[in-house]
């Protein structure tokens, strides 16, 4: 349990003062997945379940209905108890031990959703449930509606209004409390030593799996379960897919790597990625792009300050860029004009960054209500990764062609505090000096 009770039993009492009189929130867990045939995926419980209640088990539902006469309410529905299941498949905490270790106030088997729901649902008027998230279950949701609603009949009331909860829930994820970023300093610091690590084994001849597996061994051994996302290790031209995960070719003398990769420790995510010669030697041509991507980087970092607006991130990123293809001879004119006509997308065609969390790409708001960019407030956790891509295929100005099969991109994760920012991620090498000075320093274990 990676939270303690009283933070849990705060957050839903913080949550339900917000979701306010009158109403109910559901969230189902997600589903087990089949991985092939008879397997399943190692089970990942939904964000916003293990955020709430701390539950790590499949096949959950969590209800909170706000001002029940005796106060906030708090119900889970869990698997039974089950001899035969536990021996082969493992613990399960079943009713009892749900009640005692979560502090629920009530706590059903699975199978009595069906009885048990549409009571919790009479007396609200706006039922708090993501629709389209679990498609399978809304059906269900929408049964339960109209058996509350013929309960209602006999005078009571029940929900006529159905909210999105994340617009309440995923607020509060969106800004991370002190044990929160605790976590994330964690997650992000053992996927900084695996880069610095992946960078110290590399040498001509080696396969990108080799690499992928050693980010992947340092993040295990480190406590972390499993990756926040599939690891991105593409040596020369596979660098510029933005989301190559074959990683199944050898890394060449003279080519660059690219390595987008981070752990997910205690379900928070890091979220890193580095681009290094594989020979340790950059060449100019190399050095030119990269230190452009770099300055790009460092300048949008910069602007991650309270107060500052989450567009200024990538707006600083893509002034940067468009400079530095002028400089590199790719693009021609005024900078204004350029950057006005977009004319760095087609070597920098995704955005500078996003939330991160609990979900790689996390929850919250990008906009605020009046349709301006997110102001930046303490306790955000965003990445910044400009990068600048030479598709050999798809980039098609002859002016690339000193650069075509380059794919280079520097990813950090980046805390908005009171004053600035800390970067969480500063270990993992990054300057063209502290690369060169790794890369090949070490043996692959
Ligand atoms: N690795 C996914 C991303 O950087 O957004
Ligand atoms: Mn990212
Ligand atoms: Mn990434």
């Amino acid at each position: 349990m990676m939270f303690s009770q009283e933070t849990l039993q705060r957050r839903r009492d913080l949550l339900m003062k917000k979701m306010g009189e009158a109403s109910v929130g559901i969230w189902i867990g997600s589903p087990e997945l089949i991985r092939s045939r008879d397997s399943t995926f190692r089970y990942r419980p939904s964000s916003d379940i293990l955020y709430l209640t701390g539950l790590e088990e499949p096949e959950v539902i969590l209800v909170l209905k706000p001002n029940e006469p005796e106060g906030h309410l708090f119900t889970l529905f869990v698997r039974p108890r089950n001899e035969e299941r536990e021996i082969w498949e493992g613990r399960r905490l079943g009713p009892e031990q749900a009640k005692e270790q979560l502090g629920a106030d009530q706590v059903f088997t699975i199978d009595e959703w069906e009885d048990k729901l549409p009571d919790l649902l009479v007396g609200a008027e706006r039922l708090y449930y993501q629709m389209g998230l679990y498609p399978d279950w809304d059906p269900n949701i929408l049964n339960l509606l109209k058996k509350a609603q013929r309960q209602a009949k006999s005078g009571k009331k029940a929900p006529r209004t159905i909210v999105e909860p994340g617009t309440l829930v995923h607020e509060m994820r969106l800004i991370k409390t002190p044990d929160e970023i605790e976590l994330m300093r964690q997650a992000a610091a053992i996927s900084a030593e695996a880069h610095r690590r992946a960078m110290a084994v590399t040498r001509p001849g080696m396969e990108e799996y080799q690499l992928e597996a050693l980010l992947q061994y340092h993040f295990r051994v480190h406590g972390s379960v499993e990756v926040a996302y599939s690891s991105i290790v593409g040596g020369g031209d596979n660098a510029a897919i933005l989301h190559y995960v074959e990683n199944q070719y050898t890394l060449r003398d003279g080519e660059l790597v690219l390595i987008d990769a981070g752990a997910e420790f205690s379900y928070y995510a890091g979220d890193i990625t580095r681009t290094f010669p594989v020979n340790g030697k950059f060449t100019s041509q190399q050095r030119d792009v990269y230190q452009v991507v770099l300055d790009a980087e460092e300048a949008a970092i910069n602007v991650c300050k309270p107060g500052h607006r989450f567009n200024d991130i990538h707006d600083t990123a893509v002034r940067k860029l468009t400079e530095g293809l002028i400089e590199l001879g790719l693009l021609k004119g005024d900078v204004e004009e350029l950057i006005e006509a977009e004319a760095t997308k087609p070597y920098y065609m995704h955005k500078t960054g996003h939330w991160l969390g609990m979900d790689v790409h996390d929850v919250g708001d990008y906009y605020e209500s009046d349709g301006s960019s997110r102001i930046l407030k303490p306790g955000m956790v965003l990445t910044v990764e400009p990068g600048l891509y030479f598709h050999p295929e798809f980039c098609k100005d002859p002016a690339a062609e000193p650069f075509l099969g380059m794919g280079i991109r520097i990813e950090d994760d980046i805390l908005i505090t009171e004053n600035g920012y800390e970067n969480l991620t500063h270990a993992a090498p990054k300057t063209i000096a502290d690369i060169e000075a790794v890369v090949g320093t070490e043996e692959l274990p």
